[in-house]
């Protein structure tokens, strides 16, 4: 007695070879990894790194600004004195650990744990271990030219 196949129809699909069913699952799931990836390389953010400005920058003071008054130019952590013998700039980040110091009358005081500097920027209250440097300023015309990459003696005024 023999077993009888069924009828095959020819809408009925043809067998996949095995071999042909692993090499389309691969494939299948090598353009699914390469879909996902550029959908998300599409959802990153985008650079969050804005230029740097220059370290190198120039400086009107107000004609207001009295002796000993410290002006801030915007977006720099500089502070421009004039005083009678000149002007001079003192950076206003931290010895300690960076942080951007806040001026008041008696000088600067760090935000962040509290280390206190002089006028001149003299350490009064540490932890900061060192004095805020002076930086390089130089006359242009009538503005006045803060060098932020060079560091001058305390007391470096100019004229
Ligand atoms: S960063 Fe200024 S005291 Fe620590």
């Amino acid at each position: 007695m023999t077993e009888e196949s069924p009828k095959k129809s020819r809408l009925d699909p043809e067998p996949i070879a095995r071999r042909d069913f692993l090499g389309l699952s691969a494939l299948f799931a090598a353009a699914s990894t390469l879909f996902f990836a550029l959908l998300g390389m599409l959802k990153l953010p985008k650079t969050a790194v804005l230029s740097s400005p220059s370290k190198k920058f120039p400086v009107v003071l107000p004609d207001s600004l009295a002796t000993g008054e410290a002006f801030i130019p915007q977006g720099r952590s500089v502070a421009v004195f004039r005083d009678e013998k000149g002007v001079y700039a003192i950076s206003t980040i931290c010895t300690h650990l960076g942080c951007v110091v806040k001026n008041n009358p008696e000088g600067f005081e760090c935000p962040c744990h509290g280390s206190r500097f002089s006028v001149d920027g003299t350490v009064t209250k540490g932890p900061a271990p060192r004095p805020l440097p002076w930086l390089k300023v130089t006359r242009n015309g009538d503005k006045w030219l803060v060098d932020e990459t060079t560091i001058v003696t305390p007391g470096t005024k100019a004229t």
